[in-house]
This record gives C-alpha cells, sequence and structure tokens, in this order.
C-alpha cells in the first residue's frame, strides 16, 4: 500500500477511504502520510480499536461504522479507496455490490486499490460450493463465513468501469515460505468519463 503513495501524490489524491480498516493499520499511516482519511468497517470493536491506534499516533482520521454494501457517503467524495482482503467476505452479489458503492464514491480518474480471493488459494482443496464462486469451510457457517473466489478474467469483468494498472496473484502466506493463500492484488483506475 505504501508503495502507492507516489502514485497518489502524483495524482494529487487527497481524500482515502480505507474501507473495511480492520484495526486501522492502513489508515494510520496514510493519515501519517498527510492525506484526509475515512476508515470504515462493520465491526464496532475493530472501529473502537482503529479510533484508539489513530489517538496514540496522534493522526486524525473519520472513522464509522457500516457495510462495504452500503457506504454513508455521496458520491465521487474519494480520490483513493483502499479495500485491503475485505470484499470477498460473502457472495457474488455482495461483492458486486461492493464494487458498486466503490466505483460510487470515487472520483472519475480516482484509484482504487485493493484484494480478492484467487481461485488457486489452498482453501478451494476442502471447501464447499454454496453458490457460484462462493465457498465456505469445513464446519463453517454458510450466513457466517462465505467467501468469494475468482479467476483473473472474472476479476476483469466485475470492474467494467475500470482500468487495471497493477494486477498480481500473490501468494500472501508466511514470508517466504510457499501457503498457497493466493489473493489477487491489485491497483485500479476509474474510467475518467
Ligand atoms: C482481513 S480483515 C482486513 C483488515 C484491514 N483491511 C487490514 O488489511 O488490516 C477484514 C476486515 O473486513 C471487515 N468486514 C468484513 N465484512 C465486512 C462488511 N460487510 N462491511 C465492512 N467491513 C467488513 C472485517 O470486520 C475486518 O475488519
Amino acid at each position: 500500500m505504501l508503495a502507492t503513495v507516489a502514485l497518489l501524490r502524483a495524482r494529487n489524491a487527497r481524500t482515502i477511504l480505507d474501507l473495511g480498516t480492520g484495526l486501522g493499520r492502513h489508515a494510520v499511516a496514510l493519515a501519517g502520510e498527510g492525506f484526509e482519511v475515512a476508515a470504515v468497517d462493520a465491526s464496532p470493536s475493530g472501529i473502537e480499536e482503529a479510533r484508539r491506534v489513530a489517538r496514540a499516533a496522534g493522526v486524525d482520521a473519520e472513522f464509522a461504522v457500516c457495510s462495504f454494501v452500503d457506504l454513508p457517503f455521496g458520491p465521487s467524495r474519494f480520490d483513493y479507496v483502499l479495500a485491503w482482503n475485505v470484499i470477498y467476505h460473502g457472495d457474488r452479489t455482495s461483492v458486486r455490490r461492493a464494487i458498486g458503492e466503490i466505483d460510487r464514491v470515487l472520483v472519475p480518474g480516482g484509484i482504487y486499490q485493493g484484494t480478492m480471493l484467487s481461485r488457486r488459494h489452498a482453501d478451494l482443496e476442502v471447501a464447499s460450493e454454496i453458490s457460484p464462486g462462493t465457498y465456505v469451510q469445513p464446519g463453517e457457517d454458510e450466513r457466517s463465513h462465505p467467501h468469494f473466489y475468482c479467476d483473473a478474467r472474472e476479476l476483469l469483468e466485475l470492474h467494467p468501469g475500470f482500468e487495471p494498472l497493477e494486477l498480481r496473484d500473490r501468494d500472501q502466506g508466511d514470508g517466504d515460505r510457499v501457503v498457497n493463500e493466493w489473493h489477487w492484488e491489485f491497483v485500479l483506475e476509474k474510467a475518467a468519463r
């Protein structure tokens, strides 16, 4: 994510949304870089902790609890949206809605950086498909733990209003150890319509 900061500065990006901020690690780092940051997550305790981390770091950010399928922001509000390891928590329908929301809140020409689960991921050796592209792990609840996986073609199909600047499938596992936790990591540019 920090490698993208140079691109954001070159684009004169100012406003940032960290979608699914978790404990706020990216939001706090980006606020520390001088950007105007909003950070949201579905987890109230996550947001509470992220607020605490931001206070301790001495940076300002706006925090809110909400779902990625219904963002409390007007259109074209952000120059950059980051959703790192977030929007694949759900099925294809919720992934589509999340991407629609990201598209809506981004300015034309804005940057979306994110990740999606890859069909190369080791999970799929044991998971059960409950709807197209959507799987649960053995013993997990279908309603609370569905995850969506895709290949590169589908990933691009899911983002019709975007052009890829970077796209790679990376094993996010443990340092140099191969654990086959493959994720698509991408930087996309919204069409400047
Ligand atoms: C793997 S964590 C990633 C956190 C953060 N982006 C990071 O990289 O440190 C996934 C986050 O997505 C959030 N999340 C899951 N479903 C969500 C939803 N429907 N709307 C908003 N956030 C959601 C979880 O609460 C969790 O904080």
